[in-house]
């Protein structure tokens, strides 16, 4: 047995996971190209006050998340929890703004989190977000939701739900904060949590999972937007339902980063347990400013890529991973081997049409040959790797310019002329 094993919240990935994750990255990166999304790469730590800057001091991630360390300098790094933080530190040190003509990015990767592990929570995950940036209209946050589902529907996860709320902008909020402190200091046994974000952050108080069920008759957003935000998030619900997208109001919708305004929104699934949001984002019109840039209105998500394969999983996604074809090359008699590693080359490079010569893909996945082993045990490790034909490089049938096609699901073998 291993003498170590992988940190706690992290995991290997492998097998089908490996493959699911793979399908997931291409798929997204299809949509994010048919918007017009470019990718961005950006360094997986940062220095920390980007992230307690960005995020907020008083939320979960920079109060008690971080992998924080010290290099070698003394310079205070933080591991990313989150990709948008970096994005805009990118944006504005690169001068997209300047520079690219609509500021559409995505990203993908590893982002850490010290949360308590469980399933759909880890502390290594990974990320793929869009970010949209300088768009102030409500038709970014529409294509945004959009972009979004339309990565969860080409998974084929079906019973997935879009939760939209808005927090409007600083002067909306400010009145909505000083309902809820009065609202919430009415409550006498507030969680203690709750008790200390009363002051510094009153609007997490609606996501508490202790106290919730104290909760009643709380004040709304929507009763303290003024007009502008209002008829922003009347216009965004316009257009999604000009296109049929389904979604529902969530006035507890508050999000656990402080830099969102106005549009926030989560689309969770029920099929994968208390670890629902498989998708989360919004809009953050002065994050840009924040962090040393001119105000860049703006608006993003980002799908966790473990949460939404396990959704994906139980909804058939995996039932069809392995679909390319693979060739096995086997030989009869050792002294065959030079010819039938020629010959696999050649297949892998598709010479001389071989593929269609086979009757297999041209994508094909080429295994073998194998010396040290006998015909019978490279037959049984062909099957177990699930080969669709194996060829059969045989002394008597190679003499007369032939090699044997064998396929798997039928056993049925033929000869076809090959010289080399
Ligand atoms: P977030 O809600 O913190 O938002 O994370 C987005 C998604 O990442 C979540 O919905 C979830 O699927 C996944 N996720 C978060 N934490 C974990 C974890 N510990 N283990 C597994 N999956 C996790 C953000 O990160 C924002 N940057 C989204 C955004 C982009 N807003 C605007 N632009």
């Amino acid at each position: 047995m291993s003498v170590y094993k992988a940190p706690r919240g992290t995991h290997d990935i492998f097998g089908e996971l490996a493959l699911a994750l793979e399908k997931l990255d291409l798929i997204s990166r299809i949509i994010f190209k048919k918007h017009n999304f470019k990718e961005v790469k950006t360094p997986i730590f940062e220095d920390v006050n980007l992230f307690t800057r960005s995020i907020g001091e008083s939320t979960d991630i920079v109060e008690k998340e971080m992998y924080v360390f010290e290099d070698r300098k003394g310079r205070k790094l933080a591991l990313r929890p989150e990709g948008t933080a970096s994005l805009v530190r990118a944006y504005i040190e690169h001068n997209f703004n300047q520079t690219e003509p609509v500021g559409k990015f995505f990203y993908s990767g590893e982002m850490f989190r010290y949360e308590r592990p469980q399933a759909g929570r880890y502390r290594q995950f990974s990320q793929m977000g869009a970010e949209y940036l300088g768009n102030p209209n409500p038709n970014a946050d529409a294509e945004i939701i959009l972009v979004a589902s339309e990565i969860l529907e080409s998974l084929s996860i079906k019973d997935i739900k879009i939760h939209l709320n808005s927090l409007g902008c600083s002067g909306c909020r400010s009145e909505f904060r000083k309902k809820l402190v009065k609202y919430f200091s009415s409550i006498s046994d507030l969680c203690q949590d709750c008790q200390r974000r009363l002051d510094k952050n009153p609007l997490r108080l609606l996501d508490c999972k202790i106290d919730a069920g104290k909760f009643q008759n709380i004040p709304t957003m929507q009763e303290c937007l003024c007009p502008d935000c209002n008829n922003h998030f009347e216009q965004v619900q316009t257009l999604l339902n000009s296109v049929g997208c389904e979604y529902e109001i969530n006035h507890k919708l508050v999000r656990g980063l402080d830099y969102y305004t106005r549009t926030v929104f989560e689309i969770r699934s029920s099929s994968v347990g208390s670890q629902d949001a498989l998708c989360a984002g919004g809009r953050y019109d002065n994050l840009v400013e924040e962090l040393g840039g001119v105000q860049v209105p703006s608006v993003g998500f980002a799908l966790g890529c473990e949460r939404v394969l396990m959704a994906a999983e139980k909804n058939s996604f995996f039932d069809n991973l392995n679909a390319d074809d693979l060739v096995f090359v086997a030989i009869a008699d050792e002294e065959l081997f030079n010819h039938a590693f020629t010959f696999a080359n050649k297949l892998l490079s598709n010479k001389d049409n071989l593929c269609s010569v086979l009757g297999v893909k041209d994508n094909i996945i080429v295994e073998g040959p194998f010396n040290n082993k006998s015909l019978k045990s490279q037959l049984k490790l062909a099957d177990r790797l699930g080969a669709k034909k194996t060829i059969i490089f045989g002394k008597n049938e190679f003499d007369n310019g032939k090699i044997i096609v064998k396929d798997m699901s039928t056993q049925e073998q033929k000869e076809i002329s090959y010289r080399s």
